[in-house]
């Protein structure tokens, strides 16, 4: 790449500091600006940023100097910030979900479709070794036919460790939009996209109380279920029995298992980038380890945002903003067949993104 990309970053709240150990990390590309409604934070994380200035919302989506927006926003957001940054002709990158309502999604993605930016989503662990792993294992035939998948994400919920825990009881929040991006996703990369599903769903409480930072012990309204399932279709045949949960105190299920004909596989937890695959073939009784066969080694959050600024292609941008429109539409699709008791019939539909081959490393070319 002639010049380094210019990235201004709209949202420095948690998330923020893995993406920006990851990116200030490499010399090809430059963090420019720092944006937040709160302008103090935005200006307290410019100064520990070389070269950066903080800026308001407005002037940040407008400065001609910056070239791709990564929106670390909350989920209510990111619609509307994606939007404005498009409209200013810049790629986005946005953490997930791409936006709270398929229709908000859809508008994001066409949008970007028609001023010919590229738009990318978290989630990336997917790319890591983990996940693509499991998928060389299964594209190399070593399972069979895959019949079945089981996700499973049970836990008490994030209110004990978020200090600012609200977004995820608002709607756009609750497990299936919070955790399942990093599911689904992986689903996606291993078995293919999806073309109906079913879903139920459920909660605990209609309170949480915030367990840490200086809102400790504030009582703050549940909106959302927090237990919510669902079956996905694939259009390879195979169906996806999928849990996720904010009322589990405590569970020992694997995050993903895949079931063909030929063998079953145990796969690590897809908001991580790696962890052991294991491969137990059919009349075999014991698991098996399986050694490191693709992904991104060593990655941390924001790779997604490299990998697409990488891409000679469209098409070839991994953590793209097809894959999350489609799995925005399996959990807003989810939700209404918990609402409706009815199967419902996708409309989108994405290709598997290209493997990711072991230890990939890129150059950053001009987009
Ligand atoms: N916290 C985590 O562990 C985690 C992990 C993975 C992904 N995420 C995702 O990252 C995103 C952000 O989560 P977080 O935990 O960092 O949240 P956060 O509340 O800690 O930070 C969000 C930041 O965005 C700012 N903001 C909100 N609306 C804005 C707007 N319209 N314009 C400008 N700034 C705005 C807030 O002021 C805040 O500083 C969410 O989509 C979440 O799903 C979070």
């Amino acid at each position: 790449m002639g010049n380094a990309p210019r990235i201004g970053i709209i949202g420095v709240g948690v998330i923020s500091k893995v993406y920006l150990e990851t990116l200030s990390a490499r010399g090809d590309v430059a963090i420019v600006a720092i944006a937040d409604l709160d302008m103090a934070r935005a200006a307290a994380v410019a100064a520990e940023v070389p070269g950066a200035r903080a800026l308001e919302v407005p002037a940040l989506l407008a400065d001609p100097d910056i070239d791709v927006v990564l929106n670390l926003t909350i989920p209510a957001a990111h619609a509307e910030i994606a939007l404005a940054a498009i409209a200013h002709g810049k790629h986005v990158y946005g953490e997930k979900p791409l936006a709270v309502d398929l229709a908000s999604g859809k508008q994001v993605m066409d949008a970007a479709t028609a001023a010919g930016v590229r738009l990318g989503s978290a989630p990336d662990t997917v790319l890591g070794t983990g996940t693509q792993t499991a998928r060389a294992v299964i594209d190399a035939g070593r399972i069979g036919r895959p019949i079945a998948a089981t996700a499973t994400m049970a836990s008490p919920g994030p209110e004990s460790w978020h200090p600012n825990p609200d977004f995820y009881f608002l709607p756009g929040g609750g497990p299936l939009m919070d955790m399942g991006p990093y599911y689904i996703s992986a689903l996606i990369h291993l078995l293919g996209p999806v073309t109906a599903v079913v879903g139920s769903a459920s909660r605990l409480r209609d309170e949480r109380v915030i367990g840490s930072g200086p809102r400790a012990g504030v009582r703050i309204p549940v909106d959302v279920d927090t237990h919510v399932t669902g079956i996905l279709e694939h259009a390879n045949g195979a169906l996806s029995t999928l849990t996720t949960s904010f009322d589990s105190v405590k569970s020992s299920a694997s995050p993903i298992e895949i079931h063909g004909e030929a063998g079953s596989l145990s796969v690590p937890d897809p908001n991580m980038f790696s962890g052991e695959v294991r491969f137990c073939a059919l009349g075999s009784r014991e698991w098996e380890p399986v050694d490191d066969l693709a992904g991104y080694l060593d990655a941390a959050r924001g790779i997604g945002l490299l990998d697409m600024l990488a891409a000679e292609t469209d098409a070839e941008v991994r953590a793209s903003g097809r894959l999350a429109l489609h799995t925005l539409e399996v959990m807003t699709a989810v939700l209404e067949s918990a609402r409706t008791g009815s199967r419902v019939a996708l409309e989108t539909t994405v290709e598997r993104p290209p493997i990711v081959p072991l230890g990939s490393s890129f150059e950053l070319t001009e987009l």
